[in-house]
């Protein structure tokens, strides 16, 4: 099996579309200590789809609002700079995230579910466990498999499958075939998208949290979330039942196997509703 290096298939990560200008300029406008409404409401003004998004958003079912939100400004006051900012960076990236994924056997829809699920989920355990990480909680369960829109291509034309292989993970059959995993690649990505270390750790730790040097809750939220997405059922593919969960992760967050399957239960429900709110096909 040819082995590829980290350079090889960044080339081709260098092939996924940026991320959108808009959507960036306004996840730095939130995260500045000096943001405001105003100068959020600027931004989003300018891109005229993300306008028209951000109005949609505000004024859906979900948020049962009695009058129409009209301007985006009212929109942010009326959704709050958190909320606008898990939306924007959804929708920048389910474009990339709703592709069908043959390598991995995942259909049209299925990642971008998992991926949903995954945020959603780790941001219940950080508010749940009061650990004060939602946002970051959020953003590194949407792109932790980031890695496998480019790792897939690789997965197409090798057998993963044999005899052997049920001893090893499947993180461990990637790394033999190929030198490298989808975890690790998924990492570089983030690095090159420039987005902060936390999140680039979290996405290359996702599915060994003990391997983390930093920022070990988000990791182990992150991980926790991830297996309950297997565990619901919600883009599995030919890999998903063959991540073991590690207990050391639960601990980390004082999460017990109970705590979990009640967790399980309500990442269903929230999907089901982000689902409708973020309208994607
Ligand atoms: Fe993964």
């Amino acid at each position: 099996m040819m082995k590829y290096s980290i350079d090889q298939l960044i080339k081709q990560a260098d092939k996924l579309p940026p991320i959108p200008q808009a959507a960036q300029k306004a996840l730095t406008i939130i995260r500045s200590p000096e943001s405001s409404a105003s100068s959020l409401a600027r931004v989003i003004e300018m891109d005229q789809v993300l306008t028209t998004q951000v109005l949609r958003w505000a004024n859906s079912a979900y948020y049962g609002m009695e009058n129409r939100i009209a301007t985006v400004q009212q929109a942010i006051v009326v959704l709050g700079l958190e909320i606008i900012q898990e939306l924007i960076m959804t929708y920048s990236f389910s474009d990339r995230l709703y592709k069908p994924l043959p390598g991995y056997e995942l259909q049209r829809g299925e990642l971008w579910q998992h991926a949903l699920g995954t945020a959603i989920g780790a941001k219940l355990i950080s508010k749940q466990f009061h650990l004060k990480i939602d946002e970051d909680a959020y953003f590194a369960g949407l792109l932790c498999d980031v890695g496998k829109l480019v790792f897939e291509k690789l997965l197409r034309d090798a057998d993963m499958n044999s005899s052997d292989s049920d001893q090893y993970s499947f993180l461990e059959l990637e790394r033999t075939s190929f030198g490298i995993d989808h975890a690790m690649l998924g990492a570089e990505i983030a690095r090159r998208w420039l987005l902060p270390d936390n999140l680039v750790t979290a996405i290359a730790c996702h599915h060994e949290p003990q391997s983390a040097e930093n920022y070990k809750t988000l990791v182990a939220a992150v991980h926790v979330a991830d297996v309950s997405m297997m565990i619901l059922g919600v883009g599995i593919g030919i890999d998903g039942l063959r991540y073991p969960l590690e207990d050391d992760a639960l601990k980390r967050i004082g999460m017990t196997w109970d705590d979990m399957f009640r967790l399980i239960e309500r990442i269903a429900e929230e999907l089901a509703k982000a689902k409708e709110m973020i309208a994607i096909r």
